[in-house]
């Protein structure tokens, strides 16, 4: 594979922040629930606790906290945004995008604002599309968010799935760089193969079927998943994904400091540091507390270790994604 030519200018990430939600829920609350164990929770998936949204707390109200950090990070105000992605599927309202209620909360100027429907891979899909604009030339400070309020969309009827997710929000500011000497987003990988795509998928609800007392009956509208279909993808796809982003760059994986994973199940993050042979207290790991966040899982985790000191200026951070699509995503950036 070709490596990235070193042109300019390129984009970097010059802030980042996050934000959750305050409501912590417990393996032991679920399990009044649904027939489940913290003790399954934890072994099979490595999750103690989640957290939720407040009734009414919707993903722009997350995405805007998580966006006022970053900019704070960034030294930057809303005005100085150029545009906003944001990477959802659990938008406040089906119409019009959560970005555009973003836009709207943080009070900035006329900037193309919309939504990046990737679940888990929607971040880095929102990023990579933000550093392409910024590469181009045509922008200078883009705000990428990844926010989903799950609770929204989870059927607290099905145990496959209702332990799983949480809620939360995550973003970065991109912004144009000229300067050689500081880092900068090496590369980013998008792909997608549909031959999954009922694995993990909202059944009704849509163009296909919209709501009906039936389908809200059978919960129809919301997350259906075969884990293990899943699963097997996941760890064979991240990994290729990983490599891809690291040899684009003309890197090896050994030349890495961080691999901040998508928090879908600790056995995967597992794996793949395995495969790719990145030691693991180099592995960005917070599924524990905040469970999978979906497309907000990387950008929560990288603001932390960010903002716990682990992850440093100069620092090379590997990312990478896959959810429903089955979509997945990676990039390899230097702070
Ligand atoms: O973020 C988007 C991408 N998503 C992923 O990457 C998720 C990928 N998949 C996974 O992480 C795992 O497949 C799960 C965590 C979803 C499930 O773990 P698993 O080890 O694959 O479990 P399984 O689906 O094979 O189920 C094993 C058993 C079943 O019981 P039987 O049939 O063996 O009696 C399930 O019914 O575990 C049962 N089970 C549960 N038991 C207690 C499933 N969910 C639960 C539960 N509590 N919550």
């Amino acid at each position: 594979m070709s490596t990235e030519q070193q042109t300019f200018p390129r984009s970097r990430i010059a802030g980042t922040g996050s934000y959750v939600p305050s409501r912590v829920v417990t393996n032991d609350e679920l399990a009044r629930l649904v027939d489940t164990s913290d003790q399954w929770i934890q072994q099979r998936v490595g999750i103690r606790e989640r957290r939720y949204a407040a009734p009414g707390e919707a993903s722009s109200d997350l995405a805007l906290v998580a966006a006022q950090r970053a900019l704070e990070a960034a030294g930057l105000t809303p005005d100085d945004l150029d545009m906003i992605v944001v990477g959802t599927v659990t938008p406040d309202t089906p119409l019009p995008a959560c970005a555009a209620y973003l836009q709207k909360k943080l009070g900035c100027k006329e900037i193309p604002s919309f939504d990046v429907a990737a679940a888990c891979a929607g971040f880095l899909y929102a990023l990579s599309i933000g550093d392409q604009f910024i590469r181009t030339g045509m922008m200078r400070n883009v705000l990428v968010v990844g926010v989903e309020t799950l609770t929204s969309i989870m059927d607290f009827t099905d145990r496959n799935t209702c332990v799983l997710f949480g809620d939360g929000a995550g973003a970065v500011v991109l912004s144009r760089t000229d300067d050689t000497s500081r880092g900068w987003v090496l590369s980013t990988q998008l792909h997608t193969d549909s031959t999954l795509a009922d694995a993990l998928c909202i059944p009704a609800g849509g163009s296909r079927e919209p709501v009906t007392a039936e389908i809200l009956e059978q919960h129809r509208n919301k997350v259906y998943m075969n884990g293990q279909d899943v699963f097997r993808v996941a760890v064979r796809k991240l990994t290729s994904a990983s490599l891809a982003a690291v040899a684009a760059a003309g890197l090896e994986p050994s030349d890495i400091d961080w691999v901040v994973p998508h928090q879908a199940n600790l056995r995967i993050i597992d794996q793949v540091a395995a495969r790719l042979s990145v030691p693991y207290e180099r592995v960005v790991i917070n599924i524990a507390t905040r469970g999978n966040t979906s497309s907000a899982s990387i950008p929560i985790a990288l603001d932390e270790a960010v903002r716990e000191g682990r992850i440093l200026p100069g620092h090379r951070v590997l990312m990478c994604a896959l959810g429903a699509g089955i979509s997945w995503a990676s990039a390899l950036v230097q702070l």
